[in-house]
């Protein structure tokens, strides 16, 4: 492990320990969370590779987020502060009320039959709602799985298939700026597609929009759950699932991270602290959304497993209603650390490039801004640290360790930053470069970024029903790591630099989206024989998918229509976050004389980067028309 260099001497000593000593350092760090029943080990390896943090012991993760602080006399502080410029409106929900509106729902969970294991599907907007329905099923043991909303029907059908949730909580709509989007044609629509049978929903009728219900299987939330019985907190095992929450893999099916409760909770509490600088009693805002980690983990769950107050924003940061809404709302409720994705930031910067909004607005309030979710290149860094005046932080992970990988320990011994690098490997992963034969490069090479096993507590333990997936996706390619799906380097202070993907997977405004999903959707499309699909430059949103079809013999469609035909279709199978507008017919696409689209050339061309072309190419002119498409999308 290479370690920093003069600076951050706290962190090279935590990180040390965390190596070293690895269960006592965890077993410190688990203190900070209520155990029902003690661990008999802090890291059970007798499965390698499916480790067990805290086996033996038992806890409730929703009891450790709530009602332990009612009891430590905090039940009158807020703990969700709702903000929400689409709505024009905002509610402070303090967590004593909080335990109220989550005991409620888990009793009519429980009164309608779900159970300890049980799976439960949510489909919610930006709500206070959303973030009980994920207590109330932590809180009776069953296991949530929250969908994104703007993902369409059918990529929740497939998440019903995979999790066969016993029931489906979800909302009539949500409102994006274009208006409001009603969620239950959508979720009706999945039901129908769906394999698996759900035997309730549950639905919240907002005043925006009245859903239309179906007898029996349907519930109204505001009819069931306020007369519904409070129901204590379940103690369950430190390994059992918490939620699954399904992310993008490089084919169409979506892999099902499972996350535990007893890691988890520790792991959160771990880093509210030492990465994010939150003790009990401040305010933390992560502007994501909960149907992505960065809402699981900083919107609901680790603002709350150490008593801080979590900000949650329904809006955008431009447009609900400037490019101001930020820095206004950072001011008004007193922020202390704030969370966005780099993509935010330059929406922010494109519309208000001087900084107006911020200059009238006092933010002695603020600490640190946190950015993740996608590479964040140096200029938007800068901007944000010259225009706000306050440490501008990268930090990096996934949906798969569902914590910071590395990141500047703010609460703990700041580095300094350098910009384009999520700064150190946070204590406890080790993270390491590898060339394709396994040999550790040398610093500043570039190479696949892997972590050694195990794993620390909180990061996934498997995905939802399929080990071998889990194995062959992440621990096949180098014995004994986990490999992280990103390629980087470090350099000679050991900051981390990731650089790209290195497989199909596209991150398009911090949405982690596959491209073999695209391809498999526009193959839907009858003229459609065949369809490459690769991630293209965009200034504003980082990435964006950019479609090249080879259409069947015979067919006759214009170029105008079939494009209008495939980005409607992207939209209603994907879904409208795919942000899908970039497509076009090409005649042959390029290959290997055994039949694999080069995908890796084509990106090449479309990032102006020196083509390495391989020599196993079937067709070299093939490369030219890739060229010609591309110059009609305008990449040229
Ligand atoms: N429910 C329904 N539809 C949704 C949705 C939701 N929860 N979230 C997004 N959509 C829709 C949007 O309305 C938009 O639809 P449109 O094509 O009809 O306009 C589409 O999905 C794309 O949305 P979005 O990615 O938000 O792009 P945008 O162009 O509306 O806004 C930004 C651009 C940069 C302002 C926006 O992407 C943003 O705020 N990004 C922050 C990224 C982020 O938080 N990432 C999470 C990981 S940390
Ligand atoms: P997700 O699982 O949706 O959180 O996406 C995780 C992926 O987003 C990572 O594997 C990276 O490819 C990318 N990513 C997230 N944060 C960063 C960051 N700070 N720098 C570079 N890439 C990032």
């Amino acid at each position: 492990m290479r370690l920093g260099g003069t600076m951050g001497t706290v962190a090279n000593d935590m990180r040390i320990q965390a190596l070293t000593d690895r269960d006592d350092y965890w077993a410190r760090a688990a203190a900070v969370i209520d155990w029902h029943t003690p661990w008999d080990r802090v890291l059970d390896d007798s499965q390698a590779p499916f480790y067990k943090w805290y086996a033996g012991a038992e806890l409730n993760t929703c009891y450790n987020a709530v009602d332990r602080h009612v009891a430590a006399g905090r039940g009158d502080q807020t703990a969700i502060q709702y903000v929400s410029p689409v709505t024009n409106s905002e509610l402070a929900i303090s967590y004593r009320e909080l335990q109220l509106h989550v005991s409620k729902l888990a009793g009519y969970l429980h009164s309608i039959g779900v159970e300890k294991g049980d799976r439960v599907v949510i489909y919610m907007p930006m709500i206070p709602d959303t973030a009980y329905a994920m207590l109330a099923c932590a809180r009776i043991g069953a296991i949530h799985s929250v969908v994104f909303g703007g993902f369409a029907a059918n990529e929740l059908a497939t998440r019903i298939n995979d999790a066969k949730p016993k029931a489906l909580i979800s909302a009539s709509c949500g409102i994006e700026p274009s208006g409001v989007v009603e969620y239950k044609p959508l979720l009706d629509a999945a039901l129908e597609q769906a394999s698996h049978k759900v035997e309730h929903c549950l639905v919240l009728n907002r005043p925006q929009c009245q859903a239309q219900m179906q007898t029996g299987r349907d519930h109204d939330w505001d009819s069931v759950v306020p007369q519904a019985p409070q129901i204590g907190c379940v103690p369950v095992a430190a390994t059992d699932p918490l939620y699954i929450l399904y992310t993008s893999g490089t084919t169409g099916q979506p892999k099902g991270v499972v996350r535990d409760n007893g890691g988890h909770a520790v792991a959160l509490a771990w880093s509210m602290k030492h990465v994010y600088d939150i003790n009990p009693g401040d305010v933390f805002w992560a502007a994501s959304d909960v149907g992505w980690v960065v809402g699981h983990s900083y919107i609901v769950y680790g603002p709350l497993l150490v008593g801080a107050t979590s900000l949650l924003f329904e809006g955008k940061p431009v447009g609900t209603p400037d490019a101001g809404t930020f820095w206004r709302v950072i001011n008004q409720y007193g922020v202390k650390s704030f969370f966005t994705a780099p993509t935010a930031i330059r929406a922010i910067k494109r519309e208000d490039p001087d900084g107006e909004f911020i200059k009238g607005i006092n933010l002695d309030c603020l600490g640190s801004l946190f950015l993740a979710g996608e590479r964040c290149d140096p200029d938007t860094l800068n901007w944000a640290h010259e225009k706000l005046g306050k440490p501008v932080i990268d930090h990096w992970w996934q949906t798969e360790t569902g914590w910071p990988v590395a990141a500047n320990l703010m609460g703990t011994d700041p580095v300094p930053v350098k910009p384009g690098s999520p700064a150190q490997a946070v204590p406890g992963y080790q993270v390491e470069v590898l060339d394709e034969s396994g040999e550790q490069v040398a610093a500043n090479t570039s190479g696949n970024v892997v972590i050694k096993l195990p794993l620390p507590p909180g990061t996934l333990t498997t995905l939802w029903g399929n080990d071998q997936r889990y194995r062959d996706s992440y621990l096949s390619m180098y014995e004994g790591y986990y490999l992280t799906g990103d390629a980087g380097y470090l350099d000679e202070d050991g900051y981390l630099y990731i650089m790209s993907r290195i497989d199909d997977i596209i991150n398009v405004a911090g949405h982690r989206l596959s491209t073999g999903r695209f391809e498999e959707v526009l193959c839907q499309h009858d003229a459609v024989a065949e369809a490459a699909v690769i991630g293209v430059e965009d200034k504003l949103k980082g990435q964006l998918p950019l479609g090249l079809v080879v259409l069947r013999n015979g067919t006759n469609i214009s170029e105008a229509q079939l494009q209008q035909e495939l980005i409607a279709l992207v939209r209603s199978e994907i879904g409208p976050v795919a942000a899908f507008r970039l497509v076009t017919a090409i005649p042959k696409l390029p290959k290997t004389r055994s039949g694999k689209i080069l995908r890796g050339t084509m990106r090449q061309i479309a990032a102006h980067q020196p083509l390495k072309i391989p020599a196993t190419i079937e067709d070299p002119m093939t490369l030219e028309l890739v060229k010609e498409a591309l110059a009609r999308l305008g990449y040229k």
